[in-house]
């Protein structure tokens, strides 16, 4: 599925346009990487983390919830290896200042073709790009720049035209005429032919955006640090957490020591964290600040591979159960290359967002790496104890972690739909549609006075106020009735309960479904129970 940067605006606008999501601190011109959640946005995400905690803590009885504190003590970051081992490689330009990540950009450089290949209207069969090196077919002219992910072949003739002085600079792709692979890119300037191939990591590199030179890359802590107290100096220097996970391997022993829980057990915890990423992107799916819905699932070492295996398709159902449905979701495992150091298996729950397939959730198993190191570097006794065979052990973790506003987005694109409907005067318009899961909705059930009179908004506002007493509820009387159905159908609330001159006849009222757009009569005392009928709520 290739990227689709229209729908993505699309979607991004219909968030700010309807109150989903809004950039943090616009009236000041923004915060990159923050973001804040408007009246519809905030119920959606709600929804979603009580969509969570339901399935994951209330209704289990191996897991428990805990809501631990943001800043905690540094040498927690100590023992979970943040302080050391948290960074990013990062390069700097020294002309514009922008920042970028070296690992996620492609190293490119530019090679000029010999003349004699370099006529690609029907290029000669000239083998690998690495012969043509070898072979000084193709000789570096000594440029070469970093290309940000997803970049477009015209977004790539903009930055070859700059970095080769040229107006006329094309891109073609040489291996669709079958000669030359890889490289896939050779950029073509009246007779002469360039390609685009793999840069040396560590050489100098020009910036994507001026051409301007950019630093060597170093390692950058992600971690935001703040200071506690009065005094700003070392002794005061505190981080607000990078993950909720340490929050809960700190209070291992205080869960075991409190509850009647028996391994296997999890605690489960929603909430912010924060990272200084350098390049946050995607709207929110790359942000500062941002919050994580984290399981650490506590087992005997040998059970360890069962519940990674349970946990592992058990987080993929869950996406699937909330309207995931389509081919766009996958689940990947990590190669061996791929493993942190302290993790015996990983596997990536994926999307395909509009802007590429990337990482909702992770399942790892941690093995017993965080409760050692907690266990060393606090000097507390983190074991387990077990009663029955009288073995005292420090238990392995199975770890799910989830971005809640990764999923919130995720949710948000595959609810994302576009059809016709007919307007007023019955002639066929596009309608923008959220198809959400009826457990995500915000507003389940919108009702409408037909028109301003004839005791139609008190009869209206009646069924609201019963209906709103059990469900997330919406009522307005304000233009015609069907732009009130197509805000409806952006909000993505399923059903719209239309009170009109019939009502007062026979007490029925229309309903009408978002998705199907039919309109059936029913009773007006029958509106809570027919919704909450369809939408199994
Ligand atoms: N405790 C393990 C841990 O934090 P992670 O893969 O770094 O693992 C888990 O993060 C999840 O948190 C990711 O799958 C993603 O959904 C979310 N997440 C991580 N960084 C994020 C960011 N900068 N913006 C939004 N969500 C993020």
């Amino acid at each position: 599925m290739s990227p689709d940067q229209d729908l993505m605006e699309r979607i991004v606008s219909l968030a700010k346009r309807r109150g989903f999501i809004y950039p943090g601190s616009e009236i000041y011109g923004g915060l990159n990487g923050f973001w804040d959640y408007g009246p519809l946005g905030v119920e959606l995400k709600r929804n979603l983390k009580d969509a969570w905690w339901h399935d994951i803590v209330r209704s289990r009885d191996d897991m428990v919830g805990l809501d631990s504190a943001i800043i905690m003590n540094p040498k927690v970051w100590e023992a979970s290896g943040h302080l050391a081992g948290f960074t990013d490689p990062m390069v700097d330009c020294r002309q514009c200042n922008s920042r970028y990540r070296a690992d996620l950009f492609s190293f490119v450089e530019i090679y000029e073709i010999s003349p004699g290949l370099a006529d690609l209207d029907s290029p000669p069969e000239v083998g690998t790009y690495d012969n043509l090196v070898q072979t000084g077919e193709a000789r570096s002219t000594g440029t070469r720049f970093l290309e940000p992910p997803g970049t477009t072949d015209e977004e790539l003739q903009t930055i070859v035209r700059r970095l080769l002085g040229s107006k006329r600079a094309k891109i073609v792709s040489v291996t669709e005429q079958g000669s030359i692979a890889p490289p896939t890119k050779c950029a073509v300037d009246g007779n002469r032919a360039y390609l685009l191939g793999p840069g040396v990591v560590g050489e100098t590199y020009c910036c994507p955006s001026c051409g301007g030179r950019l630093t060597e890359a170093r390692n950058f802590n992600l971690m935001l640090p703040t200071n506690i107290g009065a005094m700003e100096d070392s002794s005061s220097r505190a981080y607000l957490r990078p993950e909720t996970a340490q929050g809960i391997f700190a209070n291992f022993k205080n869960v075991v020591d409190t509850t009647r829980i028996k391994l296997p057990f999890g605690i489960a915890q929603i909430g912010k964290a924060f990272r200084n990423e350098i390049n946050p992107r995607n709207f929110t799916f790359r942000s500062r600040e941002f919050e994580q819905m984290e399981i650490e699932f506590f087992c005997r070492p040998e059970e360890a591979p069962k519940w990674y295996a349970y946990w592992r398709e058990a987080r993929f159902k869950w996406y699937v159960g909330l309207g995931l449905k389509s081919d766009r979701l996958r689940l990947r495992d990590h190669t061996k290359d791929e493993l942190a150091h302290y993790a015996a298996a990983c596997a990536d729950i994926e999307y395909a967002f509009p802007f590429g397939v990337s990482e909702l959730e992770g399942v790892a198993n941690r093995t017993d790496f965080d409760l050692k190191q907690h266990q060393q570097f606090s000097g507390r006794d983190m074991t387990w104890f077990d009663d029955e065979t009288k073995e005292r052990f420090l238990p392995y973790v199975i770890e799910p972690s989830g971005g809640v506003d990764r999923a919130t987005l995720a949710f948000l694109c595959e609810a994302y739909d576009e059809d016709e409907a007919p307007d007023e005067k019955g002639n066929p318009q596009k309608r923008v549609v959220l198809r959400f899961h009826p457990r995500l909705a915000p507003v389940k059930v919108a009702v409408f006075p037909l028109v301003k009179k004839d005791g139609m908004p008190e009869k209206a506002h009646a069924i609201y106020e019963d209906v709103r007493q059990h469900l997330a509820a919406f009522y307005d009387e304000k233009s015609a009735i069907g732009r009130r159905y197509r805000r409806q159908d952006e909000a993505g609330t399923p059903f719209c309960v239309t009170v009109d001159g019939q009502t007062a006849a026979d007490g029925t009222v229309t309903i009408r479904d978002r998705d199907s757009m039919k309109q059936e009569r029913i009773p007006a005392e029958g509106v809570l129970a027919y919704v909450r009928d369809r939408l199994h709520l």
